[in-house]
């Protein structure tokens, strides 16, 4: 497993993402994910989850300790004040002293990112998370949210896929020592598999096309992918893609995938994407 360093936060580099995983599918998928060799975990208030994801942390045979744990906390929470709030919760439902990464899920257009950001400095400096960081913002929010933080902010979760140039991004995280974590890192299936640059790939390294993809992620420097998955035996593919390596000329014939620019999760409430 990589593991990234993102200004003091250790991220494994592949996480398990637990959005529309429920009650105890969720659970057991976690608690799976866990013998399977995850070892982050990636969750939200939103996600209507954070009870289902403790119970399958606590019944796994892993330490608290070695588990990478994210939640995320929405916008219309991230007031002075309603922020700590919320991390109190999620730790409640979670059953967990602490969050090793406490993310702004998405940022509010009523809420300035100076307050959001020193709601999630005095997380941090109570102990509730070990490491803070931002979800879904802007190249120039980021450049915003780094000169109001006084702890260093460890990573942004974006949108992240070869269908969607996020090279500009890349350069952002990496000019401020964040992590960059891929959500939607497989585009959610489909057609991305069928592209002749990813099942070419795949052929060759004798890997499945969502195992390339996976592995395109990782390839970058400081850059992360946290891929859901219902289907047990999802679980170790997914996880299967560190004895491998992709040539210059495979990443760069799925990176030109990006001309489709098509995002997934967008909506009314989206920043204006730079
Ligand atoms: N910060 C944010 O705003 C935000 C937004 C969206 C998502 N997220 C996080 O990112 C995580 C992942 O994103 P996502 O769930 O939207 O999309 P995704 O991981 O790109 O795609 C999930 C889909 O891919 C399928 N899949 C997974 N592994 C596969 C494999 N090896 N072969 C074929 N199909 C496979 C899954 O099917 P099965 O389940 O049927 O196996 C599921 O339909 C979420 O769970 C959540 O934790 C964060």
């Amino acid at each position: 497993m990589k593991i990234l360093d993102a200004n003091g936060a250790n991220i494994p580099a592949l996480g398990f993402g637990t959005w529309t995983l429920k009650g105890n599918e969720c659970a057991g998928l976690v608690q799976h994910a866990l013998s399977a060799g995850y070892r982050h975990i990636d969750t939200a208030a939103m996600y209507d989850n954070e009870i289902d994801v403790g119970t399958g942390i606590n019944s796994s045979a892993i330490p608290r300790s070695e588990i990478f744990l994210t939640s995320k906390v929405w916008p219309t929470d991230i007031a002075d004040g309603d922020l700590q709030r919320s991390v109190e919760a999620s730790l409640k439902r979670l059953d967990t002293p602490y969050l090793d990464l406490a993310l702004i899920h998405w940022p509010s257009n009523s809420v300035s990112i100076r307050e959001a950001i020193g709601a999630l400095n005095d997380v941090k400096s109570r102990g509730l998370a070990k490491h803070i960081g931002v979800s879904n913002f802007t190249n120039a929010m980021i450049v915003e949210a780094v000169a109001a933080s006084k702890h260093p902010l460890s990573c942004n979760q974006v949108e992240n896929h070869p269908y969607l140039d996020q090279s500009v991004m890349r350069k952002t995280c990496a000019r401020y020592g964040l992590a960059l974590i891929a959500y939607c890192p497989l585009s959610r299936g489909g057609k991305l598999f069928e592209e002749p640059a990813i099942f070419n790939a795949a052929k060759n390294h004798g890997k499945t096309p969502a195992q390339i993809v996976l592995r395109w992620h990782v390839q970058f420097e400081n850059a992360g992918a946290i891929p859901k998955t219902a289907t047990l035996s999802r679980l170790g593919e997914n996880l299967d893609i560190f004895d491998f390596e992709l040539s210059e000329g495979e990443i760069s014939a799925i990176s030109s995938l990006t001309g489709a620019n098509r995002r997934i999760c967008d909506f009314d409430f989206s920043p204006d994407w730079d």
